[in-house]
Order: structure tokens, then C-alpha cells, then sequence
């Protein structure tokens, strides 16, 4: 009978599909793209590569690759119709809602179901135009057009500031994109297979992504990293800080995954992209914090493990490339387009509605509505 079963609350361990994307071992501690363990991404990779890898599952050749940055830098540009809204909005938006809404009026000369790789590419190389020049407008700033011999990362930064970034602030800001291009059925990756599973396009289902990211317990923790770590402000007050905090029944921005069962493999490497571009004194205080953190949540939770998610350093490498608290979820929903486009291309290969079920509790069949009000 439809319905009838005990409910999987939060969907933990349900497989809705096969994927060759992205492996999330959370009993591992591995992170795969399409056979490539995180660290090795990482280590080397484009962000444009690995654009390429997800949705294809090879490494693009030389020409792939120059076609490809070709592509990008031909979408980045804005049309007048879309310079038009975001003009219209207003500068008190957050920025991830400015972004969520702007890339909904993409929508207007997007083509529709299936979705295509070049829909994609629109949305990896949109996203970071409509976002540098929303914020620039909100500081009062004239929008800087991209520039098409910088890399995709670079030109982020370069539309944002308006200056050729620091190679090494740049290339950490790259390695972020790479840890966060994908990671498995994630919330936001799920919303957008949902929308996409319907025949929606591309646009569509990544404004549902989108607003999937916004939460605290998906893409918006980082700032709230950034803001514990101001309020505890020294290493020295890390442990009473955190035992007050937790007292209070206050989650632990940055610890905590549904997936691992041990240290997220992100934590591990975005602590040495931490250690390389941070302020030593507040790449210190970080440390102190996630330490005190560890212990407490140990203490007070032994049966449950809780260990740093990819949210904790994220925000201590995001404060050192110099961007704002307001662009910390913005910045990984950009990272993730390149896993957005990939999830729809793959849903969209073998598709069927996704449309589970829940068991309903209300009331019994049989209630009488009353006769009309006179
Ligand atoms: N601080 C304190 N306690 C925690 C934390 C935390 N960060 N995370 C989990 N717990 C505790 C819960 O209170 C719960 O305890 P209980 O069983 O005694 O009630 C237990 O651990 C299990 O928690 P759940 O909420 O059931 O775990 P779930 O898998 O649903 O949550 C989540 C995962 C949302 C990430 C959670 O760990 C959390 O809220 N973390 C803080 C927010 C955060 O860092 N978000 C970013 C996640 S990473 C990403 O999505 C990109």
C-alpha cells in the first residue's frame, strides 16, 4: 500500500540512483571524482578540468580544454535584457539571494529539456559576472567586464575587485572551487535532480539548488565559522567559549556531516590551503577552536561522531582570499555549478520522475464538511 511504510526521515542511506560522478565514502574519509581521489584534484587540477571531468568522466585533451575556456569566456558577458534586472534589484539583497534571483531571469533565453553541456557552461560562467557585478553595484562601484586570457577563477576575482588577483590568493581560491565542485546527493545536487527529473531545464532546477545551498545545515555555515571565531577571539578562551556555546544547545558551525563517520576529507586539505594563505594568528585561533570544539563534542556526544566538516576552514581560506562573509555561500555556489551540471546531464541521461512518497497521519477518511454559511 502507497505510503505505508516506516518513513526514512532525512533520507539517510536511501540510494535514489546510480552515479558515476562523485564517490562520498563516509566511512573513509574519501571524496572521488570519477575515479580521482580529492587530493589528487586537488593537488593539480584546473577548475575548468574538472567543469569538464564531472560531466564527462575524462580529462579533456589540450584542444578540449582550449575549446572549452573559449566557451567560457563567450558566456560570461552578460545580455542588456539581464544587465536590466540586475540593475533593477535592490543593493540590500544578500548577495545569494540577488544571486538565486538573477540566475532565475537567465531563465528567459535558456532552451529547455534535455539539458545540454553548453546550458551548463552558461551557468558556470554566468554566475560569477551576475555576482561580481551585483556586489560592486551594492559598494557603489562600476561593473569590470571579464577578461578572457584569465582563468575562470582569476576572472571571478578580477570582475569582484577589479585588480589581477595574487597567484597564490587565486590559486587557493581555485583549490576551494575544486574541494566543492561535487559531493555525492548532497541537498542542493538532490533539489536539482527533483526539478530536473520533471523536464525542467537547467536554469530551472538550479534556482531550486540554490535555494537548497541557503541553509546553515548545507552551504550557509561558513560565515557563521567566520562570526564564532571573531566572538571566541582568542585561542585562550577557545574551551570556555565552546562549553558555554554547546550549554546553551548551540550548534557548532563547521563540525558535524551526514555523510562521514570520520574527518571529511575537504577539512583535511582546506586546513593546508588554511595553514598556507591565512594570517598565522588566526589560522592559530582556528586551530584552537576546532581543537576545543573536537574535545567537546567528544565528551559530550561519544556515540555520535562529529568531526570538522568542509565548512570550518572554508571560511578561514574564504576570509584570507579576501572575500566578504555575505560571498562565502555565494562562492560555493559557484564552485558547485560544475557539479549541478554534471548531476543534470546524468539525470536527464536516464531519467524518471523522482516522486517519493510520505505515510499519512491526519485524520481518518470519512469527515463531513459542514453545510455552507448562509
Ligand atoms: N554541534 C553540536 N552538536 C551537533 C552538531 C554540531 N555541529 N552536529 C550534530 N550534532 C549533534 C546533534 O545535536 C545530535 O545530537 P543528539 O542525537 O544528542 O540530538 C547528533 O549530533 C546528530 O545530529 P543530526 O542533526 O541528527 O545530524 P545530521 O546528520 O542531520 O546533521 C549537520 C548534519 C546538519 C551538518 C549537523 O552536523 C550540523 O548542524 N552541523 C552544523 C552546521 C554545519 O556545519 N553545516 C555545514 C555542513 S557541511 C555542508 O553541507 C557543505
Amino acid at each position: 500500500m502507497p505510503g505505508s511504510g516506516s518513513p526514512s526521515k532525512g533520507l539517510d542511506d536511501v540510494v535514489i540512483d546510480d552515479s558515476s560522478i562523485s564517490l562520498v565514502e563516509g566511512d573513509r574519509g574519501w571524496l572521488v571524482y570519477r575515479g580521482f581521489d580529492i587530493a589528487e584534484v586537488v593537488r593539480a587540477a584546473r577548475f575548468e578540468e574538472v567543469v569538464y571531468l564531472l560531466s564527462f568522466g575524462e580529462l579533456p585533451g589540450a584542444p578540449s580544454l582550449r575549446r572549452l575556456e573559449e566557451a567560457l569566456a563567450s558566456r560570461r558577458a552578460l545580455s542588456p535584457e539581464l544587465e536590466r534586472v540586475e540593475a533593477s534589484l535592490p543593493v540590500t539583497l544578500p548577495p545569494l539571494d540577488a544571486l538565486r534571483t538573477l540566475v532565475s531571469a537567465m531563465g528567459s533565453d535558456a532552451p529547455g529539456y534535455p539539458p545540454t553541456f553548453e546550458d551548463g557552461l552558461s551557468l558556470v560562467a554566468g554566475c560569477p559576472t551576475l555576482l561580481a557585478r551585483f556586489v560592486r553595484r551594492s559598494r557603489g562601484l562600476a561593473p569590470v567586464p571579464p577578461r578572457s586570457e584569465l582563468r575562470h577563477v582569476e576572472n571571478f576575482l578580477w570582475m569582484l575587485n577589479g585588480e589581477v588577483p595574487d597567484p597564490r590568493r587565486a590559486r587557493a581560491l581555485e583549490r576551494y572551487f575544486l574541494l566543492l565542485a561535487d559531493h555525492g546527493m548532497n541537498a542542493s545536487t538532490l533539489a536539482l535532480r527533483v526539478a530536473i527529473s520533471t523536464q525542467a531545464d537547467l536554469v530551472s532546477a538550479a534556482v531550486a539548488a540554490l535555494a537548497t545551498l541557503k541553509g546553515p545545515a548545507h552551504g550557509g555555515a561558513p560565515f557563521r565559522v567566520s562570526d564564532m571565531l571573531d566572538s571566541v577571539a582568542s585561542p585562550q578562551n577557545a574551551r570556555p567559549w565552546i562549553a558555554d556555546a554547546l550549554a546553551r544547545g548551540q550548534r557548532l558551525y563547521g563540525f558535524g556531516h551526514r555523510a562521514y563517520r570520520v574527518e571529511d576529507p575537504r577539512a583535511v586539505l582546506l586546513r593546508e590551503i588554511a595553514q598556507d594563505v591565512a594570517d598565522p594568528p588566526r589560522f592559530a585561533l582556528a586551530l584552537a577552536v576546532e581543537g576545543a570544539a573536537l574535545a567537546a563534542l567528544r565528551e559530550r556526544k561519544p556515540h555520535v561522531p562529529l568531526y570538522t566538516n568542509v565548512e570550518f576552514y572554508a571560511a578561514v581560506v574564504l576570509e584570507a582570499v579576501g572575500l566578504p562573509r555575505e560571498l562565502f555561500t555565494p562562492a560555493f555556489a559557484l564552485a558547485r555549478t560544475a557539479g549541478w551540471t554534471a548531476h543534470a546531464l546524468e539525470q536527464a541521461s536516464s531519467n524518471r520522475l523522482i516522486r517519493p512518497d510520505v505515510r499519512y497521519v491526519g485524520p481518518e477518511r470519512g469527515r463531513r464538511w459542514p453545510e455552507p454559511v448562509p
